[in-house]
């Protein structure tokens, strides 16, 4: 498969707000450590599922990828360039053919501006010609199954699901190669869920799009995803198949999430991983593995020792000194 995008050793730190702690350390920068050194390839037409807990860094993730947020190391390419800066030409180039979907439809819709004319923002920004708005915003809003007259209404006139897939016909305006789809299902009712992504599975087919879709929800990404990328504290902690991972989860954080799931499977009859405790801050990552603290096999190397994010076979790795068999 033809990588799309390649993320290699990014990080990104957001600098903390003086304040109570200048008092603590004037000399000192303090830096929240976001994202660590995330490395992370997605294919041509492949779909790659990104979860973790609240917290753990996946909608960074998603925003540097598109230079929404400044990176402090690491490289991107994407469609065989190499992307430098933000105000790098081929960061332009690359927001032009990769859209970001973002996690709160309605609240990331300008309020006071109608369906119409959010449609073709995307355009505009861009300074990409359009002879018709009216037509290109019924044109987008037919590929997602809405009415031409939706284009007058405003976001707040829109259902959950609606406004999700305003969102989606948003995304597909300049014909990208890539969407990043933040929580697309999440607030929706089940069975909404499922026409959102069958939705996107649709177009993902009829567009040739490769997809990263952030997620909490596996029941629900199990049956979209190639593979599943699980982000524990801003780290990759494990990177395979959809299938292989649910199958058998090489790291126990991933286990203990799969066994936190409510999917009926009589075949499961694992020893259970519950994951123990608190997450803990990013300002206070613990020494070793920084699962440690939470993980049900750890031993002394893991609270001593870092382990490294080892690949296993092509696109699949682990971060644990001691993977589960
Ligand atoms: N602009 C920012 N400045 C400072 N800290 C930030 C900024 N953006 C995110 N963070 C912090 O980075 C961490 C990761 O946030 P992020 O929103 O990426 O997590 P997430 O995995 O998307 O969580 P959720 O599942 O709740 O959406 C959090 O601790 C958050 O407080
Ligand atoms: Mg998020």
């Amino acid at each position: 498969m033809n990588t799309l995008l390649g993320i290699a050793n990014l990080s990104v730190s957001f600098p903390l707000s003086s304040g109570l702690l200048d008092m603590f350390s004037a000399d000192r920068e303090w830096h929240l450590r976001v994202l660590e050194d995330i490395s992370l390839d997605l294919g041509q037409g492949e779909t790659l599922g990104l979860v973790g807990e609240s917290g753990s860094g996946k909608t960074t993730l998603a925003r540097a990828v598109l230079g929404l947020v400044p990176r402090s190391a690491g490289t991107i390419t994407f469609d065989g360039e190499a992307i430098a800066g933000r105000s790098d030409r081929a960061f332009r180039t690359m927001r032009r053919k990769a859209a970001m979907m973002f996690q709160d439809p309605v609240a990331s819709l300008s309020p006071r501006r109608k369906v119409g004319a959010l449609l073709v923002e995307p355009h505009i920004i861009h300074g990409e010609p359009l002879i018709d708005r009216a037509e290109a915003a019924a044109r987008l809003l037919a590929l997602v199954g809405l009415p031409a007259a939706f284009a007058d209404r405003y976001p707040h006139e829109l259902s959950g699901g609606q406004a999700r897939r305003v969102g989606v016909a948003r995304a597909l305006a300049l014909n990208p190669k890539m969407v990043l789809a933040d929580e697309p299902t999440a607030g929706l009712d089940v069975s909404v869920q499922g026409e959102i992504l069958n939705l996107m599975a649709r177009l993902k087919g009829e567009f040739g799009l490769s997809y990263i879709v952030v997620t909490h929800n596996l029941a629900l990404i199990r049956h979209v995803s190639d593979r599943l990328a699980i982000m524990y504290l801003g780290r990759l902690v494990e990177v395979g198949a959809t299938a292989d991972i649910f199958r058998m989860p090489r790291h126990p954080y991933t286990r203990a999430l799969l066994e936190a799931e409510p999917i009926p499977d009589p075949r499961r009859r694992r020893a259970s991983l519950a994951i123990e405790g608190e997450i803990p801050s990013i300002l206070n990552r613990p020494v070793g593995c920084e699962f440690h603290t939470r993980c049900a096999v750890a031993r002394d190397r893991c609270r001593g020792q870092a382990p490294e994010f080892t690949r296993y076979a092509p696109g699949c790795a682990v971060r644990c000194h001691y993977p589960l068999e």
